[in-house]
Formats: C-alpha cells, sequence, structure tokens
C-alpha cells in the first residue's frame, strides 16, 4: 500500500518572514481583555437551531444521567463510563471554580443532561455496518435533552452535547438553547493505522480512538502486520509474532487486543484487523517454515505465500479461525494488494503447478486461485471480508454479499468507483485520503473537498459507497508523530462522511475546525496548527 502513484511534489517557497513573525507576536502577545471559547461544531450536524438564550452550566451542580424510562438501565456501564468522561471533557479536568459565575449569571441554568434510549439499546454489543448513530438534542432550561434509539447515537450525542458549551468572556461555561438533529451520512467512517512499518504502543493506540470519537469516526481499520513486522500474537502460532516482531516487547499480547477491542466499543467504533496476504508477508515467514515461496532468483530470499502447497492452506484455516474469534467484527480484512509476480515466475514448482492448473503465464489466475481458498476459509469461520480494489481489478470471483472493495489507487478512483460498483461491489473509498503523503501549507482543504459520491454511476451505484477511510501508513509514523500528523488533517475527512453533502463551506470550516483543533489539544490531543493563530485555554 505504501508504493503509491501519487505524485505530490514537495517543493514549495519557505515561509514569508512576514508571516513567521505575524505568527510568533500572536503566540506570545496576550490579550487585552479574556476572549470567549467560541463554540464550534465538527462535524457539522444534520440540523441546528440555536437561539441567543444562554443558560449556564456549573461543575458542581451539572450532571449527566439516564432516563428511567430508557431501555438502557442503569447497569449500562457503555453508557455511565461515556457520562463520565463527557463531564470530563466539558469542565476539564481541574474542579473548576465558579468565581466568575456572579458576574455574568441571567439566572437561567441547566442542571441536567437527560439521556434516553428509546429501543434495545444494544448497551453490550459491539457496534456494526448498521448500528443507529442517529439522536435528537434539545438544550433548554433546567433539564437538556438527548434521545437515541441506541447507545450509539447517545456518543454521538454527548459529543455534539459537549461541543456546545463554551466559557464566555468572564469564564463560566454557558450553552445557547439549541435543537439539534442528527445522523451520519455514510456508515462507514475509517482511520487506518499501521501497527507494522512501526509499532504503535497500545496508549497510542487508545488516544486515537479518544480522537476518532470527538470527530464521529467509527472503525479502526487495523493493518497489524505486514512485511516489516509482525506484532500480533498468535495463539496457535507464537513464533509468528516470536520471531516476526521486531522484538519480544513489540507485540499486542490477547490482552492488549481485547483492550483495545473494549475501548472502541465504549466509543462505538468497531475494529476490522487486516492481515494483508499473499503479498507484504515477509515477516510472516521467519516464523512459519515454507509458507513463503522461495524464489529462484540472484536474491535467494523469498516471495509472496506460496498459493501451491497444501500446507498453506492448512496453515491459513488454523490461523484465521483464531483470528475470526479473537476479532468480534464481522468483517476481516484480507488485504490482497500489491502483489510481485516476479518470485512466482522465477520458482520452477510454481510454473509447473500452473501448467497442470492450466492458468498459462496468467499469475492473476494464480492469485485468484489463492484468494478464493482464502476467502472459502475465511467465510466457512462465518466472517464477511474486505479487500484491495486489485483483487476485484484482477478478476477474482467475489461474491458481492460477502465483499467490500476497497478502492485506494489514484489519481482517477472515480473511474473505479464506476467499475467496482457497476459490478455490484460495496466500497468504502480512501483514494484521496492518504495523510501520509505530507506537503506545505493546508492540505486539509484538499481532503475537505472531496466528493465520494462525484462519479458516473447510477443512485443504485452510489448507495453501494457506505464511506471512506482516511489513511496514515506507517513509513515516516511512529508514537513521536502520529497525532500531530492524523489529527486534525483527518477532521477534514470525518466531516465529509458525516455531514450532509452540502455542508462545503471552506471558510466557515475553517473556523470551526480551528475551534476544533484547539478543543482536541484541551483534551490532550496534540494536533496540530492549521494555521497562525492562538488557543484559548
Ligand atoms: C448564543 O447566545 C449569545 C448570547 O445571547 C448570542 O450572542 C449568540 O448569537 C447565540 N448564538 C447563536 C448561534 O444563536
Ligand atoms: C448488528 O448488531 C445488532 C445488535 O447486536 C444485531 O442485532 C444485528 O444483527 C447486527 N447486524 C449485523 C449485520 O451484524
Ligand atoms: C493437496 O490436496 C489435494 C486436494 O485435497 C490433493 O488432491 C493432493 O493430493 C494434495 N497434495 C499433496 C502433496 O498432499
Amino acid at each position: 500500500m505504501a508504493l503509491l502513484v501519487f505524485c505530490s511534489r514537495v517543493t514549495s517557497p519557505p515561509p514569508p518572514p512576514l508571516l513567521l513573525l505575524l505568527s510568533l507576536l500572536l503566540l506570545a502577545g496576550a490579550p487585552l481583555a479574556a476572549a470567549a471559547r467560541r463554540p464550534a461544531l465538527w462535524p457539522l450536524p444534520v440540523s441546528v437551531l440555536q437561539t441567543p438564550n444562554l443558560l449556564h452550566l456549573s461543575p458542581r451542580n451539572f450532571e449527566i444521567s439516564l432516563d428511567f424510562g430508557s431501555f438502557a438501565g442503569p447497569d449500562c456501564f457503555l453508557l455511565q463510563d461515556a457520562f463520565r468522561r463527557y463531564h470530563r471533557y466539558i469542565f476539564g479536568y481541574s474542579k473548576n471554580l465558579d468565581v466568575s459565575l456572579k458576574s455574568s449569571f441571567n439566572g437561567k441554568e441547566i442542571q441536567q443532561l437527560l439521556v434516553t434510549i428509546t429501543s434495545d439499546s444494544e448497551c453490550n454489543a459491539y457496534p456494526n455496518t448498521t448500528s443507529d448513530e442517529s439522536y435528537k438534542l434539545v438544550v433548554q432550561e433546567s433539564v437538556a435533552m438527548l434521545e437515541a434509539r441506541k447507545v450509539w447515537g447517545a456518543l454521538r450525542g454527548l459529543e455534539t452535547f459537549s461541543q456546545l458549551v463554551y466559557k464566555d468572556s468572564y469564564g463560566a461555561y454557558v450553552i445557547n438553547e439549541t435543537e439539534v438533529i442528527d445522523y451520519p451520512r455514510f456508515p462507514f467512517r475509517g482511520i487506518l493505522i499501521d501497527t507494522a512499518r512501526h509499532y504503535l504502543p497500545l496508549k497510542t493506540i487508545l488516544t486515537t480512538l479518544d480522537a476518532m470519537a470527538f470527530n464521529k469516526f467509527n472503525v479502526l481499520h487495523w493493518h497489524l502486520v505486514d512485511d516489516n513486522s509482525f506484532p500480533y500474537q498468535s495463539m496457535a502460532f507464537p513464533e509468528l509474532s516470536n520471531k516476526g516482531a521486531y522484538s519480544y516487547a513489540h507485540v499486542y499480547t490477547n490482552n492488549d487486543i481485547r483492550l483495545v477491542l473494549e475501548y472502541a466499543r465504549l466509543r462505538g467504533i468497531r475494529v476490522i484487523p487486516e492481515f494483508d496476504s499473499p503479498g507484504h508477508t515477509k515477516s510472516w515467514g521467519k516464523g512459519q517454515k515454507d509458507l513463503l515461496t522461495p524464489c529462484y532468483d540472484e536474491s535467494d530470499s523469498f516471495g509472496p505465500v506460496n498459493p501451491i502447497l497444501n500446507t498453506t492452506y492448512d496453515f491459513l484455516s488454523t490461523f484465521f479461525k483464531e483470528i475470526s474469534e479473537v476479532f468480534p467484527d464481522s468483517y476481516i480484512h484480507l488485504g490482497g494488494d500489491e502483489v510481485d509476480f516476479s518470485c512466482w515466475h522465477s520458482n520452477p514448482d510454481v510454473t509447473e503447478f500452473m501448467q497442470q492448473q492450466g492458468f498459462g503465464q496468467s499469475y492473476e489466475k494464480l492469485e485468484s486461485y489463492y484468494i478464493q481458498k482464502l476467502i472459502d476459509i475465511v467465510s466457512s469461520t462465518n466472517k464477511r471480508n474486505l479487500v484491495w480494489q486489485e483483487v476485484f481489478d484482477n478478476g477474482v470471483k467475489l461474491n458481492t454479499k460477502d465483499t467490500i472493495v476497497e478502492v485506494w489507487k489514484g489519481p482517477n478512483f472515480e473511474k473505479e468507483l464506476s467499475e467496482v460498483t457497476d459490478a455490484g461491489f460495496t466500497t468504502v473509498l480512501l483514494s484521496p485520503w492518504y495523510l501520509d503523503y505530507i506537503s506545505y501549507g493546508e492540505d486539509w482543504r484538499k481532503y475537505y473537498k472531496v466528493e465520494p459520491l462525484d462519479f458516473s454511476g447510477t443512485s443504485a451505484q452510489k448507495e453501494l459507497v457506505i464511506g471512506g477511510t482516511a489513511a496514515l501508513w506507517g513509513e515516516y509514523i511512529d508514537a513521536t508523530n502520529l497525532m500531530p500528523r492524523l489529527w486534525p488533517r483527518a477532521s477534514a475527512v470525518g466531516e465529509r462522511l458525516w455531514s450532509s453533502k452540502n455542508v462545503r463551506d471552506e471558510d466557515d470550516a475553517y473556523d470551526r475546525l480551528t475551534q476544533h483543533r484547539c478543543r482536541m489539544v484541551r483534551r490532550g490531543i496534540p494536533a496540530e496548527p492549521l494555521y497562525v493563530g492562538y488557543c484559548e485555554l
């Protein structure tokens, strides 16, 4: 996935000295009067009505609680945990004193946000493709109401409520009288992280999940392993990580994974693991003898997974049975991209096998043979699958009910979207959102401008585009720079995938995103600045 065909020019003029000076002045200069924090919604809800009627909230008197008439009981840990979390996001970590309250207090106060779940709550379930994330929020005097059919909508509504609260110029917490109706435009809104090029500590993954919730993302696409390392600690095949991880410390144990899964679930986020094959598998070969194809070229090395041996499929059956039990999501990503055919070509046993099978010189047919067997194995564990676009492009026989095709190549991804959906496949778009490609300036605007349904096709075809993913491949990313590179650039993708199609005003987006970025910083996410300026505390 790393060797992309995009050509991004990194030659840009050095920043003008005047701008640097301005930014220094802005950073150093204290504002003359305490400025109010501005409330900013990100991503923008479907409908927001606000009045100038201001209501006060005090950290000591305000509580978020569950309506007794709810389908969720007080034992719903997911909600209780979210209530605690959002109380802290709203008021900060310090037990804030209401010193300045008197100076602006107008007598109108909110003491409670009452959360109601109106149907089977799914409190103990994992979110999935069809999870209902809609909610309705009414902010009014004394008791504000948040109503959702499922806990997933309640989580999104709590985030919106927290974004509406701001500090007035006296430092008091206030919120306008407001009504919000909201639901996502696309059900699949992903962030891809790569723990193979660099190992990411657990804490970095958990913090990423926090930031995803602030931006209403709901899928963590976890590219767990690749050529470079195999950090997944398998129970059936411990040698895979013993030999294939960077070290014994650079692994994800079963407990680590359970922790990630639950942390994600509590934030309404699915975790889809990717085990990419038959290419991108060099690290697998270290701990699993005879899995990779021996290459008969001068390098004397190993190539993709060896598709001609029965032992390969025995291994895959056991391995993916384990994966299907460890990861609860109904989808597993099987990769299938960038298979290098030269090694297969060099190997006389492979050549003989291809003749027996009548594949001629078509290595695509050999790849298809492998992928089809792999998909059969994974289907037998009752999981569906995602694959990279090459699998579709190379003509592998796929079942439109079970496979989602991910479109990642650029620049002409519109054509691929047309073809994939014309063939009846559900698809997820990544091509315009490779955040590992960086350049000078405000590249969030480029991600923001994308319209995922801007390709030629019928409305039935467009309905097959279920969302997109912002990808942060790990060649140049580890725990030191992941957060500032991902945020707030990925936020632009978050709004594109959540908000209505007509939400495109870049000036408005710039203002809101600047505030949203400051809010992420206050919540402990080292999100990089959009441009010059400063954050209110
Ligand atoms: C929120 O209330 C303040 C104070 O009355 C008012 O100035 C502001 O315009 C209101 N915001 C909106 C979006 O109505
Ligand atoms: C999604 O989750 C709900 C609640 O657990 C479940 O009833 C439903 O069958 C699931 N749908 C899919 C497509 O897995
Ligand atoms: C591999 O499996 C196939 C089908 O089960 C079988 O016909 C073949 O003999 C096996 N090959 C070897 C070398 O065991």
